[in-house]
């Protein structure tokens, strides 16, 4: 099998990685790997926006930002790399727009902002509903002018570690099925969430923990799993995202009485609040027999004062999605929404520059926890991330690979990868398919929105269970060629890690902080529990340790809005 070289391997086409592709590939020889096409990377998803401090409509700057962030992140952020993501993003996104970027703008020119949920000013620039498209495709181009080398539909299967140096991956074509050593001087995750573990999410189809779940086996540090993002308002039925742009232009929501019911919960920011307190609000109500429907299931988003004009011109995504998906016209009809898992907050635990705790391995994005989100990820902080993040790893590894010789990597990776994955082929074993369905029921309905200590010690029961019968799965479909049963079976081996550390980490974790909440533990408590969850593989078992925050300069305060 042929090896395959490079100074530096991305792992992940998204955002993120496509960041770190731009930032490393003037400077050394890059190439990425993606399951996917780059434009078909999850990143297109995104639909609202991007936070940066221009203070174009306000007082805005980048202490502001980081407050807010900060206090949106329930105090679990790292503060200093808060003050790096905001101190950067604006060079970032300036950048992005010189690339041909198309972002709406005022009359004057300048850059267009919108409030989005705990933001204390409009500092989220967009391009109508399609911010995350919008970037990507012009992040593309310039991979392709720069000539980046991307090898699209390729998957990382495992990472070859050497006495805790990163030397390469073992990866597999998936057009051809056949697997390839791949050795380079650093290698960076960039491979996106987890959230494919749960029945409902806004996630599409990749979105398997790849990177965490790499990088764990491969001995890294794994930071805050607990933490997981549920957005307030998905479709549904299909829970695809309805973005809080809606609410940032004006959209309301509205429960089975058309009751405002937000002013219970929040009544200074209201629909605007910070995603974890209008996901928990939402979920009360359809608890409390307030949802609308039969089921009860969904609240209303009443985006009808909009009219037309502005619908079409500022939030278009989300008017075509009611009208393809549920026959509706958001400009006349209220709009069925419900809560699902959205983004995952914990991930490789990097430094500032991207450097995980596996020498010559790095992370960036979703994948990994640097930790600028802590608990809570405010909306339209997770582009900033891929743009700042992506960067600074990618620079990092530039000036990594200055310091080293290409290594030679030992074939016994490959045969022990090969080994691993034909172990997964054959006749007669446990149903992936089946596996990978009560997963996903387990955790939206045991680590879900709203926890408990019986129902997370339930969960990892379960999850322990679904991974020992993953051990004899195997997938009947023998093929190579576009072997996507292959491909899933590997990827519920990822989900099974990040699920397990996931529901492992909220059962320790005795309090209520940002997204995590304890119902038999519902308020924060600092003096226990303001510290970092960590996750390592230690000959094979899962160990969870702590670390501290690091709090610069703001002080943890009762989080009200
Ligand atoms: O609601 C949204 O548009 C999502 C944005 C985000 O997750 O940052």
């Amino acid at each position: 099998m042929e090896c395959i070289s490079h100074d530096i391997v991305i792992i992940g086409a998204g955002l993120a990685g496509q960041a770190a592709a731009l930032a490393a590939s003037p400077h050394a020889d890059t190439a990425v790997f993606s399951k996917v096409h780059p434009l078909r990377s999850h990143s297109t998803a995104a639909q609202g926006g991007i936070n940066a401090p221009f203070g174009n409509v306000g007082e805005d700057d980048w202490r502001k930002h980081a407050f807010d962030t900060v206090k949106g992140s329930d105090y679990l952020a790292d503060q200093d790399s808060v003050e790096v993501l905001c101190r950067n993003i604006t060079s970032r996104i300036i950048d992005v727009d010189a690339c041909g970027a198309i972002f709406d703008r005022q009359a004057d020119g300048r850059l267009a902002q919108r409030p989005f949920g705990g933001g204390s000013f409009p500092r989220t620039c967009y391009a109508g509903d399609s911010t995350g498209h919008e970037i990507l495709d012009t992040l593309h181009s310039q991979l392709i002018k720069n000539n980046v080398k991307v090898y699209s539909e390729w998957m990382v299967t495992s990472l070859v570690v050497e006495g805790n140096v990163c030397q390469g991956a073992v990866a597999m074509d998936l057009r051809s099925g056949e697997r390839h050593l791949v050795r380079s001087k650093a290698v960076i995750l960039a491979t996106g969430g987890a959230g494919k573990a749960y029945e409902r999410s806004t996630n599409s189809y990749p979105c398997t923990g790849d990177g965490i779940s790499l990088a764990y086996r491969a001995g890294a540090a794994i930071c805050d799993m607990e933490f997981v993002q549920f957005h307030p308002t998905t479709l549904l039925g299909t829970n695809i995202l309805v973005s809080e742009a809606a609410r940032g232009e004006g959209g309301i929501l509205l429960n089975a009485q058309g009751e405002r019911f937000m002013q219970r919960y929040a009544p200074k920011m209201m629909d605007l609040a910070p995603r974890d307190i209008v996901t928990r609000s939402i979920q009360t109500e359809l608890e409390q027999g307030r949802g609308a429907g039969e089921q009860g299931d969904h609240v209303w988003l009443d985006l009808r004062a909009l009219g037309q004009g502005v619908l079409l011109q500022k939030l278009p995504q989300i008017y075509k999605l009611a009208q393809d998906f549920l026959d509706l016209d958001a400009a006349e009809d209220l709009i069925p929404v419900q809560p699902a898992q959205h983004y995952t907050m914990g991930g490789v635990r990097t430094n500032n520059d991207g450097e995980t705790s596996v020498q010559r391995l790095l992370a960036c994005g979703e994948c990994a926890c640097v930790s600028v989100h802590g608990a809570n990820r405010l909306g339209g902080n997770s582009l900033a991330d891929t743009l700042v993040f992506g960067h600074l790893a990618g620079e990092r590894a530039v000036a990594l690979v200055r310091r080293g010789e290409m290594p030679i990597v030992d074939r016994r990776h490959l045969e022990e990868g090969e080994r691993d994955i034909d172990a997964l082929l054959g006749e007669g074993g446990d149903s992936t398919v089946d596996i990978r369905r009560r997963l996903e029921r387990i955790m939206w309905r045991k680590v879900g929105v709203f926890r408990s200590g019986q129902d997370l010690e339930g969960a990892l029961r379960e999850i322990q269970e679904l991974q020992a019968r993953y051990a004899s799965a195997s997938v009947p479909d023998g093929s190579r060629t576009f072997n996507t049963q292959l491909m899933q079976a590997i990827e519920l081996g990822f989900l099974l890690d990040t699920a397990n550390m996931t529901a492992l980490g909220a059962s320790l974790r005795r309090e209520s902080r940002g997204s995590h909440y304890r119902r038999d533990f519902p308020q924060r408590d600092d003096q226990g529990w303001l510290r970092h969850t960590m996750f390592r593989s230690v000959a094979g078992r899962l160990e969870v340790y702590y670390e501290p925050v690091r709090v610069t300069q703001y002080q943890p305060e009762r989080r009200s809005y």
